[in-house]
């Protein structure tokens, strides 16, 4: 049984937590802070021993709020969120912001999300603009599984989830060339960095880890990408055919020719070819 003092002050710690995050972060991470705080609110009234189970999560285990609390927001969409998949990250949704909300119109369009985990970006994507197919392809089952859920969940009827390695459903679909854009938060740390344990007890290290330097899965896209790609229509409706999500200290490996987008801390995120 947790003491009750102690108990007090890590839901305190817990608050405070999430009510920094409301203030330091008004535009990017105010709603998931609300929710989060409405949540914490609601067990703190309602159910003493669910308290203290994410209470003891939360401090003993460095369990991330998010799975403690079994959902996360991202834009307008209220995820499902369990380990191992990966929770959505700030920085991603910052992104995948610019892509929605300035750049071209994505209407019409078939879009491949390589990696899609939880779905977030695909289920963004195609929620964003339901002319629109968005396929959303994961090497583990949890994930799609999940993806499929938040689909659901999200009542977004235009977002298609497979199993598959991004190799294999290169390969299958290689002649078939049909996507418009593919996107792509891909695992991409170097296997020799240390992540700290709220990151490495809970979530897959398939969808962090990625080669030495962080590149295999990138390198992986960025050799087979185009036999999946649609001729170019040429009339400038679709300025962008890949957007990859990397590690920062990468970017000086990349070719210079590649723009490249900082995130919202202003450190290169993002490829766009
Ligand atoms: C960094 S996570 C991104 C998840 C989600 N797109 C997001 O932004 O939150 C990378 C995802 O890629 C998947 N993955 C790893 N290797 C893969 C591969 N070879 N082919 C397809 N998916 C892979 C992992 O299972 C994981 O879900």
């Amino acid at each position: 049984m947790i003491p009750k003092l102690w108990a007090r002050r890590a839901v305190e710690e817990m608050s405070q937590t999430l009510l920094k995050t409301c203030k330091s972060n008004r535009d990017l991470c105010s709603l998931q802070a609300q929710a989060d705080f409405k949540h914490l609110v609601y067990y703190l009234n309602n159910d003493y021993h669910k308290t203290m189970k994410a209470v003891h999560d939360y401090v003993k285990r460095d369990m991330p709020l998010s799975f403690i609390l079994k959902e996360h927001w991202f834009g307008d969409l209220r995820l499902k969120v369990r380990p191992p998949v990966l929770i959505p990250r700030i920085e991603t949704e910052h992104w995948i912001n610019q892509l929605l909300l300035k750049e071209h119109d994505l209407s019409n369009m078939r879009i491949l999300d390589v990696g899609t985990g939880s779905g977030c970006i695909a289920l963004a994507i195609a929620k964003a603009f339901p002319s629109s197919s968005v396929v959303g392809i994961d090497i583990s089952k949890r994930a799609i599984t999940l993806a499929r859920l938040n689909a659901l969940g999200n009542k977004v009827g235009n977002a298609y989830f497979i199993r598959s390695s991004f190799k294999a459903f290169a390969t299958n679909l290689q002649n078939v060339a049909s996507f418009d854009l593919i996107v792509s938060n891909p695992p991409y740390i170097p296997h020799s960095r240390r992540l700290p344990k709220s990151v490495r007890c809970f979530e897959d290290r398939c969808a962090l880890y990625s080669g030495p330097d962080g590149m295999q899965m990138i390198n992986e896209i960025l050799s087979n990408y185009t036999c999946l790609l649609r001729p170019c229509s040429n009339d400038g409706s679709v300025p962008y055919r890949l957007i990859i999500e990397f590690d920062s200290p990468n970017h000086e490996r990349l070719p210079p020719e590649i723009l490249i987008r900082p995130d919202q801390f202003n450190v290169p995120r993002t490829m766009w070819i």
